[in-house]
């Protein structure tokens, strides 16, 4: 009976297969730490925000000198979107010495020191090119991104999965909320588009699925009940534009149909949204019914610009796709929030002026 029993452990062991190591689908990070010490500026509640600074994707491996221009915009506060490295690549293997190299940045490092930082992570950051709820190496993803950005340990409960929180900062009538929200730990496996299968390339819609999950759903819900006077909300991915066929929430149309609902059910004002992911800088507008405009500013990339076109009905002016960062400037008389893409030298490429809702 006994040797019955293995016999069938050892067949069923041989029958059960790991994923193949590839470029999009890497075995778990190998166990490594690296934990940052840095020295970094940390928040301070109790100031002003007058200018918040964003941004997304940068190659550790090489040159930033975008850095330079971020701190020269002197950015009360910085947000890194998503893709603050990469380590979804074999090459990149383990996430946690792609982290130490980003310490090894100069002009970064001179940043950090000057500005306070809040950071999410896109799929790169993650360890899995467009990856989702599926990646078997999420839990070391995590472990991390927590050892790196040091604040994140007080402000991501232990039980949590995925990495979201937000922060209040700022006096009484001017009080910035800042969301990160996590678009990777429980996303649902993408649709390839036909053709396009197994390549992380171009994907289709489809009805069900999860973005956020429920615990992430239930959590922001409460966070934009929390009084604030100017509302950041952070998603790695762009989720007003919907052409594109890369990554975005409208590869999930019900859950970007909730994210609306749920800004018109909280009655959440002055919320812009920021995204970074697509090697490309964009302002998006939607108007939506019962609750009036919204935009999002699309960030990306700090070093790694990209060539392709890019298009969508949203967009308001064009896009851009050389080195780039927001910057978003709060006139607290004006009630007024100017949000600029900003290239190299800081040069500004696209802006807008939104106005705060009554
Ligand atoms: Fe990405």
């Amino acid at each position: 009976m006994t040797k019955y029993f293995l016999l069938v452990l050892l067949v069923l062991s041989a029958c059960s297969h790991t994923p193949d190591v590839s470029t999009t689908n890497l075995k778990s990070t190998p166990a490594s730490t690296y934990v940052s010490t840095i020295p970094s500026r940390g928040l301070d509640f109790a100031a002003t925000i007058d200018k918040v600074a964003f941004a997304s994707c940068m190659n550790q491996d090489a040159p930033a000198p975008l850095w330079t221009d971020i701190l020269n915009s002197k950015p009360d506060l910085f947000l890194f979107m998503g893709d603050n490295i990469y380590g979804s690549h074999s090459s990149q293997q383990p996430i946690a010495e792609q982290y130490k190299k980003l310490d090894t940045v100069v002009e970064y490092l001179k940043v950090r020191e000057t500005i306070p930082f809040l950071a999410t992570w896109d799929d790169h950051d993650f360890g899995m090119r467009d990856g989702g709820a599926d990646w078997s190496g999420k839990g070391n993803a995590k472990r991390d991104f927590l050892n790196y950005w040091g604040y994140s340990r007080n402000s991501i409960p232990v039980e949590q999965g995925g990495v979201y929180h937000a922060k209040i900062v700022g006096p009484k009538k001017k009080s910035v909320q800042v969301i990160m929200l996590d678009t990777r730990y429980y996303r649902s496996p993408l649709k390839d588009a036909p053709g396009m299968e197994g390549k992380a390339m171009d994907y289709v819609p489809q009805d069900d699925g999860a973005v956020l999950g429920d615990a992430q759903w239930e959590w922001l819900e409460a966070q934009l009940k929390r009084r604030a006077d100017v509302r950041f909300i952070v998603s790695s991915i762009q989720l007003i534009a919907n052409d594109p066929k890369f990554e975005k929430w409208g590869n999930f149309p019900k859950e970007r149909q909730r994210f609306f609902d749920l800004l018109k059910k909280t009655n959440a004002r002055n919320v812009i949204l920021l995204s970074g992911d697509r090697h490309i800088a964009s302002i998006s507008k939607i108007d939506l019914k019962d609750y009036g405009p919204l935009y999002e500013v699309t960030s990306s990339s700090i070093n790694r610009p990209n060539n392709y076109p890019d298009a969508d009905s949203h967009y308001v002016g064009g896009t851009y796709s050389k080195e780039n960062f927001g910057l978003a400037h709060i006139d607290w008389t004006k009630k007024t929030v100017k949000a600029e893409i900003r290239g190299i030298n800081n040069e500004v490429v696209n802006t807008v002026e939104i106005k705060f809702r009554k």
